[in-house]
C-alpha cells in the first residue's frame, strides 16, 4: 500500500506528479486541516507532510500519530514546534542554499525600490503624471556608497553583503550570533554590537531566523537608535520586529521608510496601518518566489521527504536529535 502524504497549501509541477506516482497524496489547505473530517482522517494515517508553512504544533501533531516527517518548502521553520516534533520523533527538514541568491536579489530589489520610491513613482506615471512635475518630496535616497547594516549574517546575509559591497560600493556592518571571518575578508564587513550597527547604518536589513532570542529583537528602543534617514528592511520573519513600534517609528519619523516582505500576521490584515503608508513598500512574503527557485525548493523538499520515509537521514534534517536518538 502506498504511504499517505499530505501536500500542504501548494506544490509545483512536475514535482507534484512525481510524488503522486509514489505516494497516496492529498492536497490540503490550513482551513481544511482544522475542520474537515475527511482531511483529519487522512492526517491520522499520514506518514509525511510536505509544504509551505504547515502549523506543526502539539495540537495538530496529536492528530497525526503516524507522522514521520514534515518537509518544509522554505529555509525558515518558525512554523514548526521543534520541541514537540522531536518529542514525538518526527523529523523536520528545510530547503537551504537553493534559494540564497534569489532571496538576496529580492532584498536588493526591496532596498532599491524603497530608497528610490519606485512603487509610488510607478503609480505616478500610471496616473498620467511625468518627471517635470515630480515634487521634491518624491525624490529618492542614494544607495551607493552608503552603509548597510545586516542583522543575521548567514548564507543569505552574506549573499546580500556581496551584492551590496561589489555592486553598490556599500560599507557593510553586521551583527550575528557568531562573527563571520569569511564575510570580513570577502566583503570587508565589520562585526558590531547591535546598538552601534543601528546607530551607524543608513540601511538596516533583518535576515535573522526567528527564534526565542530574536523574537521582538527590534522594537521602540532600537528604532530610536537608528538615524532619522534610515531605511529599515525586514525579510526575516515579522515577529523579529515589534510591529506596533515599527508603525510608531514611521509615524514619528524616527526612521525614514521601510521595505517589508514579512509581517507578524500573514496574510497581513487589510486594516494594518503599514498598508496605508506611502513610505512603506510591502511585498507578500515572496523572497524565494521565482519560478526556477520554487521548483528547486520543491525538488529538494521532495528529496528530504523520500529519504525520511525510506528510513534514510534527510540531507536537510533540522532536528538532528531525532536521528541521533534512533541510532
Ligand atoms: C523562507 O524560505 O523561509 C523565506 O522566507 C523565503 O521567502
Amino acid at each position: 500500500m502506498k504511504k499517505k502524504v499530505i501536500v500542504f497549501e501548494r506544490m509545483e509541477e512536475p514535482v507534484l506528479s512525481a510524488l503522486q506516482e509514489e505516494f497516496d497524496v492529498r492536497i490540503f489547505t490550513e482551513d481544511e486541516m482544522n475542520d474537515d473530517p475527511v482531511s483529519l482522517s487522512f492526517l491520522r494515517g499520514a506518514e509525511g507532510i510536505i509544504g509551505l508553512g504547515f502549523p506543526g504544533n502539539s495540537d495538530i501533531l496529536d492528530k497525526a500519530p503516524n507522522l514521520k516527517i514534515i518537509s518544509n518548502i522554505s529555509v525558515g521553520y518558525s512554523n514548526l514546534d521543534l520541541e514537540a516534533l522531536t518529542k514525538r520523533k518526527i523529523m523536520a527538514t528545510n530547503t537551504p542554499d537553493v534559494l540564497t541568491d534569489t532571496v538576496a536579489d529580492m532584498a536588493m530589489g526591496l532596498i532599491i525600490s524603497t530608497a528610490r520610491r519606485m512603487p509610488e513613482l510607478d503609480q505616478y506615471v500610471k496616473q498620467g503624471q511625468w518627471k517635470e512635475a515630480v515634487r521634491t518630496e518624491l525624490f529618492g535616497m542614494d544607495i551607493h556608497h552608503k552603509t548597510l547594516g545586516i542583522i543575521g549574517m548567514g548564507r543569505i546575509g552574506q549573499a546580500i553583503a556581496k551584492r551590496a559591497h561589489f555592486g553598490f560600493n556599500m560599507d557593510i556592518l553586521y551583527h550575528s550570533r557568531t562573527p563571520k571571518p569569511e564575510a570580513e575578508s570577502q566583503f570587508y564587513a565589520d562585526y558590531m554590537n547591535l546598538e552601534n550597527l543601528l546607530k551607524e547604518s543608513d540601511f538596516v536589513c533583518m535576515i535573522t531566523p526567528l527564534t526565542e532570542e530574536t523574537r521582538g529583537m527590534i522594537g521602540k528602543k532600537e528604532f530610536q537608535l537608528m538615524k532619522p534617514s534610515a531605511i529599515f528592511i525586514n525579510i526575516s520573519r515579522g515577529s523579529t520586529v515589534v510591529e506596533k513600534d515599527l508603525i510608531e517609528a514611521l509615524k514619528e519619523k524616527e526612521i525614514a521608510a521601510a521595505g517589508l516582505d514579512v509581517y507578524v500576521e500573514e496574510p497581513i490584515n487589510p486594516d494594518n496601518e503599514l498598508l496605508k503608508m506611502n513610505h512603506v513598500v510591502t511585498l507578500p512574503h515572496i523572497g524565494s518566489a521565482t519560478y526556477e527557485t520554487e521548483i528547486k525548493m520543491a525538488e529538494l523538499a521532495a528529496k528530504n521527504l523520500r529519504a525520511g520515509l525510506n528510513g534514510e537521514k534527510p540531507g536537510n534534517l533540522v532536528n538532528q536529535e531525532v536521528w541521533e536518538k534512533d541510532k
